[in-house]
């Protein structure tokens, strides 16, 4: 997708600096939501806040587990402007488009294999006013999206099996994030390409080499609960440089 058309620029941008990061809202004290979002919004002085809001729909059909829903992210939209990265693991996301593509800047991603005609619910989503995106089992290779390419703002690719937080990373997704990352700067597409699932401390550098620019932050890094919320964003941000 052109950045004219809807992307944000940047899918090749700078290694670091130009890294967003979409922290993983299942994985937030959703007793203090608000004032968590406030948290990672406003950044600090020599940091700068998280880019998106990483929300992941479960439907436990796609995948074993229930987790949030539309009205969690009306709650999101009431709290912050920053856009919502959706993550749809459903099956048939085409049903649900309308619930999720209306919100102001969102951008929506499906797992191709869940929708019998992808591309035309990459078209709903962007009829719906979001950005369209898609989301990449592990199991799935590059040669499965290339026809999605040119009709998508971003590329999901999943560093774990979907479904779960707290896992470990699969090893032979960051060779896909690598041979994604190359044949989107040789098309010359502007297609953010973010990893989700143990982006860990010690993972971080590795996934930014291997040309990453949107971090969904769980776990295993924002949310380690080892330090507050505000010092791991500024630990993220100067990890990134
Ligand atoms: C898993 C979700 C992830 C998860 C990441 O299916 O898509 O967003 O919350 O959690 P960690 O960072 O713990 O792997
Ligand atoms: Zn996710």
């Amino acid at each position: 997708m052109s950045a004219a058309q809807g992307g944000p620029a940047g899918g090749g941008g700078a290694a670091g600096g130009g890294v967003r990061i979409s922290p993983s809202m299942m994985c937030a004290d959703f007793l203090h939501l608000e004032k968590d979002i406030l948290a990672m919004s406003a950044g600090g002085p020599d940091y700068r806040g998280v880019d998106y809001l990483h929300v992941d729909i479960m439907d436990g059909s796609y995948v074993p587990n229930f987790t949030l829903g539309p009205d969690f992210c009306k709650a999101l939209a009431r709290a912050s402007t920053l856009p919502l990265d959706i993550h749809l693991m459903v099956q048939l996301p085409e049903r649900h488009v309308p619930s999720f593509a209306a919100f102001p800047g969102a951008i929506v991603c499906i797992h191709p294999e869940t929708s019998p005609h992808p591309l035309r619910t990459l078209d709903l989503i962007r009829g719906h006013g979001a950005r369209a995106g898609i989301a990449m089992d592990p199991a799935m290779p590059v040669s499965a999206v290339t026809e999605m390419l040119p009709l998508v703002s971003m590329v999901c690719v999943m560093t774990v099996n979907p479904g779960y937080a707290g896992q470990k990373l699969v090893p032979s997704t960051l060779t896909k994030v690598r041979e994604l990352a190359d044949l989107v700067r040789a098309r010359g597409l502007d297609v953010e390409i973010e990893v989700d699932g143990n982006v860990s401390w010690e993972n971080i550098p590795r996934m930014v080499e291997a040309g990453a620019r949107v971090l969904v932050a769980g776990s295993s890094s924002l949310f380690d609960g080892k330090a507050d919320l505000a010092q791991n964003l500024r630990r993220m941000r100067k990890l990134l440089g």
